[in-house]
């Protein structure tokens, strides 16, 4: 397994362009499947979990093309089911299944597990397919789902943290096809459900309200091939505004898009990080010392889960305390105790990390256990003095698009350590 050493204390300086986002690309991708026309998507991050949906699309029958960021699907014929262990191992293939059932009305896939960032079931996407008329069987750890007609209907959606991203995806994807008008109430509101639902309105489908927590389709009879740009990746720009503000450097930032970012902006400059405008770009600095900041992790526009980690490295900088609380997913702290290994003084109640800033970090061997605890770990070891090995690195690999060299360009010294 690949590593990262890093040799910490160089602030960040120079410009980063941010790639397409990974959580639009992936329901994009599968959204291909509902047509039997040829599909392009634009700017698709190169990242083992795109990787992976390419294998899924492919297994289930479609003729897809990656090159330089450019994806071409034609899903010409398909099959209903899909390989058990292709999608059980990406918890994100989930989204597969609204497609599926939109345009077979049948779909079988293996039940996700769990991860370590918390139990993540999918009760809420079941739930949604169910009312538009899908019969649901789980058996022999497979998920059927069929529907003689599917019907649109009105549903609730929110759940026990709030609305759900993917379960948005999915009902508005299989609702595109179905017969009537279906209203999904408490859906999410993230931008990757708009640029989702942008695609599926290119492809000829009927949805409004897209970015509020109503949304209503319109079924039509069949969808045709579209072309889309996915929108940039707003979890890595904000990792690397926090990356600046962390290592004290300046960063411009080209591509990103600051009006996704707007709770994230708030609390770095609450912090003493400055965001600033300059045309298209952004420009990240401290505009003084580090301070203690609280924060909570909230669905959009509230301060995203996804950058929960990232920004607990850069409080741990922050002479007093902070205090972090999660309120999407239950347990993801796993950074804590890695964060320990470098000098951060953190400790855990209940939902919340409470922060003891300000300690200096020193390097030391880490582990990341999932994407963006291992993007906090980067962050730290780029802070920190001396060098900081962050092992399993291929978490990272999942959702950062050439993080380490897009870290280099900005004078960074870290080096992937390759597992002979
Ligand atoms: N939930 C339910 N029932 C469901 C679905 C979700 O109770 O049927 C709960 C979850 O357990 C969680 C909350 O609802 O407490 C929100 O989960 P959500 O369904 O919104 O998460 P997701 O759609 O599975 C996507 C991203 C995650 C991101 C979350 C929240 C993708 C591929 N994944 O997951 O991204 O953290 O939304 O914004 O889009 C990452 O990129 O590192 C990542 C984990």
């Amino acid at each position: 397994m690949d590593s990262f050493l890093i040799k910490g204390g160089v602030p960040l300086h120079g410009e980063v362009t941010i790639s397409g986002s990974k959580n639009a690309a992936l329901p994009i991708m599968a959204a291909t499947l509902l047509t039997d026309e040829p599909c392009i998507v634009r700017r698709v991050p190169d990242l083992s979990d795109t990787r992976f949906m390419v294998k899924i699309l492919e297994s289930l029958g479609a003729t897809v093309k990656f090159e330089n960021g450019t994806l071409t699907v034609h899903a010409k014929k398909i099959k209903g089911y899909a390989d058990y262990d292709l999608v059980r191992k990406m918890r994100g293939s989930i989204c597969i299944m609204g497609p599926l059932l939109g345009r077979l009305r049948q779909a079988r896939v293996s039940l996700p597990g769990g991860c370590i960032i918390g139990a993540r079931p999918i009760n809420l996407h079941l739930k949604g397919f169910e009312a538009l008329g899908a019969k649901i069987k789980i058996e022999s750890g497979y998920i059927d789902a069929t529907a003689k007609k599917l019907a649109g209907n009105s549903l609730f959606l929110g759940g026990r943290a709030g609305p759900t991203v993917l379960g948005t995806a999915n009902v508005m994807m299989a609702a595109a096809l179905a017969d009537g008008v279906t209203i999904i109430e408490s859906a999410a509101c993230e931008p990757e459900v708009v640029d989702l639902a942008n695609f599926l309105n290119a492809m000829g489908a009927n949805i409004a309200g897209v970015g509020s927590p109503t949304i209503t389709i319109t079924g039509v009879k069949k969808l045709h091939g579209a072309e889309h740009e996915v929108i940039p990746d707003r979890i890595e720009t904000a990792t690397f505004m926090v990356a600046a503000g962390a290592t004290n450097g300046e960063i411009t930032i080209k591509g990103g898009r600051a009006d996704h970012l707007r709770a994230v902006i708030d609390k770095l400059k609450e912090a003493g990080v400055s965001v600033e405008r300059s045309g298209a770009n952004m420009i990240v600095r401290r505009s003084g010392t580090l301070k203690p900041v609280d924060v909570t992790t909230l669905p959009y526009s509230g301060f995203p889960t996804d950058v929960q980690a990232q920004m607990m490295s850069l409080l741990a900088l922050a002479k007093g305390i902070s205090i972090i609380t999660e309120r999407i997913f239950e347990s993801r702290f796993m950074h804590v105790s890695e964060l320990a290994r470098l000098g951060a003084d953190i400790e855990i109640e209940g939902p919340s990390a409470i922060i003891k800033g300000g300690k200096p970090l020193s390097g030391a061997p880490v582990m990341a256990s999932d994407l963006r605890a291992s993007a906090a770990l980067v962050i730290a070891g780029l802070a920190a003095k001396g060098s900081t090995q962050v092992n399993r690195i291929y978490h990272l690999d999942r959702g950062y698009e050439q993080m380490d060299v897009k870290l280099r360009k900005l004078g960074a010294r870290i080096q992937r350590v390759e597992e002979k």
